[in-house]
């Protein structure tokens, strides 16, 4: 089959099999047209609870996965591609937040939704890059330890001085890979153009950036924005889907090396086998693991909204 009859037979099946497929902004444009939803990673998570079918497959990472079985229990959720996981995600686990847990007591445990499942368990309340600040602005809480993000975590921190926070000293490989030197020299050469960057990146290039925001955030903002020339600050997938979107304006990567090849691995022939039964894997949580990790999840989305 070739790309267009693959997405008409995922599109064909996807209604006979009572299938929802949730895409995330990282993933190809070929895998967006044939998604019910696409968009962050808290996007995700309110879609997976609205969602009307009984299936789910989720092309993108495996926390997202894990995610939304959590919300919607109920669901056989898959992901399309099992080998795809975030390696920030497993810089860290469950035995690694009860041992700073010991070293700060009376600290609200904050977790960005990029951790596994069973990290979940033992956090207060869980954030994603679009939702922090309005969520830990709404905690009465003083002190925050803030994980595993270090960078996304002192973003937050910079704007609310307020709050006492702590960190872990982890963070996205591949956001990491886009240095302060790649802002100046992007403003050298694109002087007209606005810099917009995700707040996994260091600290030195988002106090450089023009705009610092989520994944659909960045999207929103170009084009939105009466501007015509945007430097993007994140996985490189959304130069090329800002490209096709707006193609009265330009777009260009701030680093060529912002690349997630976990986020990159998920292919339209990954999603017709996991359609098929013959790729990708069930997601498979116990009760008891769905009712620990859902608690700061529920708590996020109440203060989200
Ligand atoms: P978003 O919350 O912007 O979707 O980010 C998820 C992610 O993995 C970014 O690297
Ligand atoms: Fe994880 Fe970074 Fe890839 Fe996002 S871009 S999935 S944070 S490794």
């Amino acid at each position: 089959m070739n790309k267009k009859e693959l997405q008409e037979e995922i599109l064909r099946l996807k209604k006979e099999k009572d299938i929802c497929i949730l895409a995330h902004a990282y993933q190809d444009h070929e895998l967006w047209e044939v998604a019910d939803y696409m968009g962050d990673s808290f996007g995700l998570s309110l879609q997976a609870q609205k969602a009307q079918q009984q299936n789910v497959i989720m092309c993108g990472v495996r926390f997202m996965a894990e995610t939304v079985k959590t919300l919607a229990p109920d669901k056989r959720v898959w992901i399309a591609n099992e080998r795809a996981g975030c390696p920030m995600a497993d810089q860290m686990d469950r035995e690694d937040v009860l041992r700073l847990k010991e070293r700060y007591p009376d600290y609200t445990v904050c977790a960005y939704i990029n951790t596994t499942a069973d990290l979940k368990r033992a956090v207060d309340v869980v954030v994603t890059s679009s939702s922090a600040m309005k969520i830990i602005g709404q905690l009465p809480d003083e002190k925050i330890l803030f994980i595993p993000d270090r960078n996304l975590g002192g973003w937050i921190a910079k704007q609310m001085p307020e709050k006492t926070f702590a960190f872990f000293d982890g963070g996205c490989p591949s956001h990491m890979k886009i240095t302060p030197e790649d802002v100046e020299r992007a403003r050298r050469e694109y002087p007209e153009a606005q810099i917009l960057v995700h707040p996994e990146c260091v600290a030195a290039v988002a106090e450089g950036a023009d705009y610092v925001g989520s994944t659909t955030g960045i999207m929103k903002y170009a084009k939105e924005s009466e501007g015509s020339q945007f430097i993007i600050g994140t996985e490189n997938s959304i130069v090329e889907h800002l490209r096709i979107e707006c193609p009265d304006k330009q777009f260009a990567a701030l680093s060529p090396l912002c690349v997630c090849p976990n986020m990159r691995m998920t292919t339209l022939e990954d999603l017709y086998g996991c359609i098929m039964g013959t790729a990708g894997e069930e997601i498979l949580l116990s009760p008891q693991e769905i009712e620990e990790s859902r608690r700061p999840i529920d708590r996020m989305i109440e203060l989200g909204g």
